[in-house]
């Protein structure tokens, strides 16, 4: 008898993307690039390969990515490399090994690749999957967490999905959150009997962590479980206060979860997820859209300055499922959001004080609708330097807004070759632009 063939298949929870799927991941890439272009992130690209310690230390080495779902190989020449289950560490990495720390702040990248984690295949969850990132690096701003969201929020949107919701909190730094974990500690050591055995060795290692769990009796205790909010210090608190207004100003809607914690260690501050569902409990739990928050610490860990940062990372694959279940048309958006990278900013807006840099987004945000683009530093607040940015950056206006401009709908435009300015209402911003 012909011995029979072998038929190969590919491995365990990685896919191919035939053909015939290209068009979605098209459009992702499309989209993704026209949005960082519009919100002026340089994209990278780092090896999928890189050294174990990046992620032990960086991720962390009690988060269930480092404990249990890394690829790791061993070279012949006995160096312990992993395939990048983030991108996070790697991009810091990057930015520190190749100076970019001498850059004027804050440096904004993104990139966009395969990721791995040896997880339990399903719908949803894979073992190679991609992802798209976007991080701030060197602003500690609550408005730059405002607007890294919001980017995320008009992402979904472009892509002309709807079904979907935000979910926000605060994780405290390294001055709050241990008095935080003391009473999380003494909460869950009363009900001990009731947890899963995962969350009895989380508390141990990782306390935080079992405001994680999805097993249904660890959730039931969660819901009495003491809040971080309630803990944080005044630096914190007022952060997120203010990163709250900043998204209420820009029309981002959000749900509060004081339980959202996410899985990596190196958060700081202000966490959030994008979630599949209208509101909160809707969607599948187990599968996130888009994740990220603050890390003002990882930089200087992985051997930087200090440098706070922010960031968020979306997994392609879900959110091409999402978009296949709106059953929506591929094509007429592909073009529509082309992208159009060497496009150069027209105009600078330069904001002075907290009410117009408030008002910024919604300014930002017409700019988008009506397709000009418009570059900013929403992080810095003195004049000169935002008017030197604009200078650099070789714009035809700055556009200038105060607290007086914002109480009375105007705005000033500065032309930027003669340095003549006038103060005109805002709506007749385009009007005064085309002109
Ligand atoms: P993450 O929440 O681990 O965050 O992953 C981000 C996104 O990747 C998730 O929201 C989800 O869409 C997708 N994802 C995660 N695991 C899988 C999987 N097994 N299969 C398919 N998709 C998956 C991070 O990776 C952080 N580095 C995000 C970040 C960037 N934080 C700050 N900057």
């Amino acid at each position: 008898m012909p011995r029979r063939k072998k038929q190969y298949k590919s491995v365990t929870g990685m896919t191919d993307v035939l053909p015939e799927q290209q068009p979605w991941w098209e459009k992702i890439e499309s989209v993704t690039s026209s949005i960082a272009n519009f919100y002026r992130f340089s994209k990278i690209s780092t090896p999928i390969l890189e050294e174990e310690e990046l992620f032990v230390k960086g991720t962390g080495k009690t988060t269930e990515i480092v404990e249990k779902e890394m690829y790791i190989l061993k070279t012949k020449g006995g160096e312990r490399l992993v395939l990048r289950p983030e991108f996070t560490p790697a991009l810091v990495r990057s930015y520190i090994e190749n100076g970019m720390e001498a850059l004027p702040k804050p440096v904004k990248l993104w990139s966009m690749g395969p990721v791995f984690r040896h997880e339990k295949p399903q719908k949803g969850r894979y073992r190679q999957f991609h992802q798209f990132n976007f991080e701030v690096f060197g602003d500690k701003s609550p408005i730059i967490d405002s607007l890294l969201i919001h980017l995320f929020f008009n992402f979904l949107l472009q892509l002309g999905l709807k079904n979907w919701h935000i979910e926000i909190n605060s994780i405290g730094c390294r001055e709050c959150r241990p008095a935080y974990v003391k009473v999380l500690k003494r909460y869950y050591k009363k009900k001990i009997s009731k947890i899963c055995p995962d969350c009895r060795k989380r508390l141990k290692k990782n306390p935080l962590r079992v405001l994680d769990c999805k097993e249904e009796k660890c959730q039931r205790v969660k819901k009495l479980a003491p809040k971080i909010i309630d803990s944080l210090c005044s630096d914190c608190d007022e952060h997120f206060k203010a990163v709250l207004e900043f998204l209420d100003e820009s029309k981002t809607f959000y749900f509060l979860n004081p339980y959202l914690v996410r899985g990596l260690d190196y958060y700081t501050k202000t966490v959030f997820e994008f979630m599949p569902g209208k509101e909160i409990g809707q969607g599948n739990r187990m599968s996130s859209l888009i994740g990220g928050g603050r890390y003002d610490l990882l930089i200087e860990e992985l051997g930087g300055k200090p440098t706070p940062a922010i960031g968020g990372a979306g997994g392609i694959e879900r959110i091409i499922e999402e978009m296949k279940e709106a059953k929506k048309e591929t094509k007429p958006l592909l073009k529509k959001h082309a992208p159009s990278y060497k496009e150069k900013p027209i105009a600078f807006l330069i904001q002075i004080g907290h009410l117009a840099r408030k008002k910024s987004l919604s300014i930002i945000e017409e700019f988008k609708k009506n397709k000009i683009k418009i570059a900013e530093n929403l992080g810095k607040d003195n004049f000169k330097a935002q008017l030197q940015i604009a200078s650099r950056a070789e714009v035809k206006f700055a556009l200038i807004l105060g607290q007086k401009e914002c109480l009375d709908d105007t705005i000033i435009l500065r032309n930027m070759e003669t340095g003549i300015q006038k103060v005109i209402p805002q709506a007749d911003i385009f009007q005064e632009i085309k002109k």
